[in-house]
């Protein structure tokens, strides 16, 4: 089913472009301005492209575009689904599936979080090195198509150890201060009480937020090698550090850090 949803998505795609991107970005909060310095070749509003869903949120684009960053051939999901709008995991990773078949080699993926770790502060970069998924949902729940990958896929290997840290090399190299964390994805909308930043600190989280896991989950089926940036947004350990969190808040502070990640990305892209 997925996988012939995912033949018609890119029928319609390769009906309006020919266009073969080498990287996928999913731009989360505070990356939507990197999809401005995208030399566009083609965009589509996911309305348009059979089975894509839209994006309710409204710091999130919903538009599919295709061209140039970094003189580097790039497809960019401007705006990414999440399990709290209302969709199922199945759905909020559909597009990964017809990224993988547009042929991308590898995948970047950005999210706003908040930090449990007391030494990553407010407007801090962090790559994600590992997750621990307590989401209620999970995409790869039912019938497994073997066509688009194993039923129980290994997540050791879930994340690029070796390409992390070639990144946080050019990272210190270009003067850019990195973290490496795990990340814990819950559903959302609502934050969290101080009890569960502290049981996320506890648990061995860094970063915390509501998109992100089921899309690695999915990356890893489909065998789409990837890279996850957060940037904290907020700092919510220890406890008497948790200011009360609004969602403009977290918008502001992503944008502002957003300019460094975008930096990042790009001289990232220059070197793959
Ligand atoms: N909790 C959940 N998601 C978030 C947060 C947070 O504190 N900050 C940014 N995204």
């Amino acid at each position: 089913m997925r996988f012939d949803n995912a033949e018609e998505s890119i029928a319609y795609i390769r009906s309006k472009t020919d266009f073969d991107p080498e990287f996928g970005l999913i731009l989360g909060t505070g990356l939507g301005n990197l999809s401005d310095e995208i030399e566009v070749v083609h965009q589509f509003d996911y309305a348009k492209i059979p089975h894509f869903s839209i994006s309710t949120v409204e710091s999130h684009k919903s538009k599919l575009i295709f061209g140039f960053l970094a003189g580097r051939k790039v497809v960019a999901m401007a705006g990414r689904f999440h399990y709290y709008e209302g969709y199922s995991a199945a759905e909020v990773t559909f597009p990964l599936i017809v990224l993988k078949k547009l042929g991308i080699k590898r995948l970047f993926i950005s999210n706003a979080a908040g930090s449990v770790n007391p030494s990553i502060y407010a407007g801090d970069l962090v790559l994600v090195r590992d997750h621990i998924n307590l989401t209620p949902d999970n995409p790869l729940r039912g019938i497994n198509d073997e066509r688009l990958g194993p039923r129980f896929p290994d997540m050791l290997h879930a994340y690029d150890h070796e390409g992390n840290k070639k990144v946080l090399a050019l990272a210190s190299t270009l003067g850019i201060k990195l973290h490496e964390g795990v990340y814990l994805g819950l559903q959302g909308p609502n934050m969290e009480t101080p009890a569960e930043y502290k049981f996320a600190h506890i648990i061995g989280a860094d970063v915390l937020g509501m998109s992100t896991v089921s899309e690695v989950i999915m990356a890893k089926y489909l065998s789409l090698p990837l890279f996850v940036f957060s940037i904290a947004t907020n700092r919510c350990y220890p406890l008497d550090e948790i200011g009360v969190s609004t969602v403009e808040e977290v918008i502001k502070m992503a944008q502002k850090s957003g300019v460094t990640l975008s930096k990042l990305i790009k001289e990232i892209l220059l070197t793959l």
